[in-house]
């Protein structure tokens, strides 16, 4: 089976085409903002942009590896959660794709995507998943027939928390990469909020108080505490989710998982519970089509299409509306 999945919910339109086995062609245009952060607008016109030359030039990637067009089982794209805008033009590059090789559509969850490809392209095979980016924070787990979130984000995610902070403090976007860089130099911690309510966390305050410690502290201390807090909530969560799933381990993924310090204080806390930690290589961790591809061939496989009528988009889509075909439960 071989399916082209479109990923475009964010600032990353990349397009690839899998089989079982593994990644055939995968071609990525990133959206820059030239200042500030993503523009939603813009993004969803630099996808506009390059929506036909990334798909041409995956399909030759495609036939230069010895392949068809006519051989693609499926178009997979992704369906939500994400900007309205830059949704919409993927799901109408799918659409008008699905049309011209007269193959079935299949609308991809994000967030289970993320889950899918990390399971493909590491041990994993039944984890807790921490999936951390710029605009989710989730922990997850499959049960009963679905990817239950066990815990989120009550405001903005983790990335958006961090890249907010480092705009204040004068840092280009992404800020995470340099938040990481500086605490690696910090001296001393600063006392800033832990916010962990039930099984959620939130950032938004944390964001603020970072902020405003930078009036008197310096910016490696403040980058310091600010991951120390933030990572110490994520790692607190999936800890009791490991505890209440009774599952053995986790999955990171997201692209604030290139984090080394998030690693370490994960893998230390899956050591003590004799948990084993799994990290996927760097470029199937952020947005990228392969993901979507890989999840679309799972659920197309098992019996799920989306028909032409259910194609909307859905900026706010769960992950724990989606029923899991794809994977048989003992529990059901
Ligand atoms: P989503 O659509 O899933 O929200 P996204 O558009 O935010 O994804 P990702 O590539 O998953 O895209 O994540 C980008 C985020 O990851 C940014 O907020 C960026 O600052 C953050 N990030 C990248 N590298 C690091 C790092 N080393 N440490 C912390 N954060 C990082
Ligand atoms: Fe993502």
């Amino acid at each position: 089976t071989t399916v082209l999945g479109i990923e475009g919910t964010a600032w990353n339109l990349s397009a690839a085409i899998v089989d079982e086995d593994d990644v055939i062609a995968e071609v990525t245009e990133t959206y820059r903002p030239a200042t500030g952060g993503i523009h939603p607008r813009e993004a969803a016109q630099h996808h506009a942009m390059y929506a036909s030359d990334v798909i041409e030039r995956l399909l030759n990637e495609f036939r230069e590896k010895g392949h068809h067009p006519q051989d693609i089982d499926a178009i997979a794209f992704s369906q939500g959660p994400g900007l309205g805008a830059c949704l919409r033009t993927v799901a109408t590059s799918a659409r008008a794709l699905a049309m011209s090789l007269d193959v079935p559509m299949v609308g991809v969850n994000h967030c289970i995507a993320h889950i899918e490809i990390g399971r493909w392209k590491t041990p994993a095979t039944d984890p807790v998943v921490l999936y951390v980016s710029g605009g989710n924070s989730q922990v997850l787990a499959h049960r009963a027939g679905k990817y239950r979130i066990f815990g989120e984000t009550l405001d903005i995610g983790i990335g958006n928390a961090l890249d907010k902070f480092a705009r204040s403090a004068g840092l280009s976007h992404p800020g995470g990469p340099k938040v990481e860089a500086y605490a690696k130099e910090a001296t001393g911690y600063v006392k800033m909020p832990y916010v962990v309510k039930g099984m959620d966390f939130s950032f938004s305050g944390l964001s603020t108080a970072a902020k405003d410690a930078l009036s008197n502290n310096s910016l490696e201390d403040v980058c310091y505490s600010f991951q120390e807090n933030a990572f110490a909530m994520l790692v607190e969560v999936t800890e009791r989710a490991l505890a209440h799933t009774g599952k053995s381990e986790v999955l990171l993924a997201g692209g604030v998982g290139a984090n080394m310090r998030l690693r370490e204080m994960l893998d230390v806390m899956c050591d003590d519970r004799g948990a084993r930690f799994y990290v996927p290589e760097r470029r199937f961790m952020g947005d990228n089509g392969a993901m979507i591809a890989y999840t679309g061939l799972l659920m197309f496989k098992s019996g799920t299409t989306t028909p032409i009528e259910n194609s909307h988009v859905d900026p706010s889509f769960r992950p724990d509306t989606v029923d899991v075909t794809w994977i048989a439960d003992k529990h059901q």
